[in-house]
């Protein structure tokens, strides 16, 4: 059998990583500046992840959602701590999609309306609902587009203030940095008068922080920087540092109803364990504060070198999208191939850096070092 080949892929087979570290079946070192995709949190083979993973793994891999799982419960405590959201509850699925799936779906359970504004630039997934709510024609397939969403410019919230008075909108996804999208920040001022205006009209926010949360920003969650609390909050890519799952939380004006959500995988013991080691290691090595300096430096150094071709570095934490005057895809191949460093990308001249929370200074002026080679 041959593999459906829906991706473009470089020519490198990766066989083993550590801390923003990966090398390939030849022995070649890389700098990650990529994390898998914003996947990699706490760093690659962080041994007290791969310890609590092992251990977990010695002990019990899987079992049902038909019995108590004391890891989930003890997940849902931790994460409200560190988040800040004690008062929320938690469902756990096993992918980013599937998160904002359910989160669409509970919020149309709750007002039972069935239209959705999204941004344009948007990215929430290729299933089903997430696919509709992504602003991307190519991607959602004839039987996806439903017509339950209305795109509609970041940040502009006039046009969102018309839609959501009309009375029959159900939900607004945003993400408050896009990744896809080109690293684009939603405003405090934007996202604070939409989220009284959803209030208002018994709209439900959604905030996608399944690539801008979990710390990456500096915060642990990209909202936390703009003075909103958002009544569904998606979680994933982070979460349990390359184990699949995901994560809706949900505020206490929803309550939950047997049957009406459900999942085979979500929340399994093995993934529960990479969670909470995930969250071990974000607190006892302080990265979300490490995000935002390493971040910030990094943000600054970008700027300050004054780089040809760069017209644009923007972001927050370890979250940064560099904008050139020219199309990224040589600049992108001359790092990985020539420099030895991954980086990620989004629209056609936009190079997007997502590192591990980890991220040494020094590593930062690494990467400065090896760009300004290619530019
Ligand atoms: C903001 C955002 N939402 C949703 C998704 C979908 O996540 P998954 O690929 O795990 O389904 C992604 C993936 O890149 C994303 O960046």
């Amino acid at each position: 059998m041959q593999l459906f080949d829906v991706y473009p892929l470089f020519d490198i087979a990766i066989e083993k990583g550590l801390g923003c570290k990966v090398w390939d079946n030849k022995g070649q070192e890389y700098l990650d500046f990529y994390g898998g995709h914003a996947v990699i949190s706490v760093g690659h083979c962080h041994p007290h992840y791969v310890d609590a993973m092992t251990k977990q793994l010695n002990k019990l891999g899987f079992y049902s959602n038909s019995v108590i799982n004391p890891l989930q419960q003890k997940l849902a405590e931790r994460l409200g701590k560190v988040c800040g959201y004690e008062d929320y509850q938690l469902f756990l699925i096993n992918s980013g999609a599937e998160a904002n799936e359910n989160a669409l779906k509970l919020a149309s359970f709750y007002n039972g309306r069935t239209r959705i504004l999204s941004a344009e630039k948007a990215f929430h997934g290729r299933t089903s609902l997430a696919v509709e709510a992504t602003a991307n024609p190519k991607i959602i397939a004839p039987i996806n587009a439903n017509g339950h969403v209305t795109y509609l410019p970041l940040n502009e919230i006039e046009a969102w203030k018309k839609e959501i008075e009309k009375g029959d909108v159900c939900a607004c996804i945003i993400e408050c940095i896009q990744g896809v999208g080109g690293i684009r920040l939603a405003t405090a001022e934007f996202m604070q008068e939409l989220s009284a205006l959803c209030e208002k009209h018994n709209t439900i926010l959604i905030c996608d922080e399944i690539q801008c949360g979990y710390g990456r920003s500096g915060r642990f969650f990209a909202h936390q920087h703009l003075g909103i609390k958002p009544d569904l909050i998606t979680v994933a890519k982070g979460i349990a540092n390359g184990f699949p799952m995901s994560g809706l939380l949900i505020s206490p004006k929803f309550k939950p109803v047997y049957g009406q959500l459900g999942t085979t995988f979500g929340g399994n013991h093995l993934a529960c364990a990479g969670a909470l080691a995930v969250l071990d290691i974000i607190e006892n090595e302080n990265l979300i504060e490490n995000a935002e300096k390493v971040g910030e430096y990094l943000m600054e150094q970008l700027k300050a070198a004054n780089l040809p071709h760069v017209v644009d570095v923007r972001g927050r934490g370890l979250m940064i999208g560099i904008e050139l005057d020219t199309p990224y895809k040589e600049v992108r191949n001359r790092l990985i191939h020539e420099q030895h460093c991954f980086t990620g990308c989004s629209g056609t001249n936009t190079l997007r850096l997502l590192p591990p929370l980890c991220l040494t200074m020094a590593e930062a002026d690494d990467f400065i070092a090896r760009l300004k080679a290619v530019l």
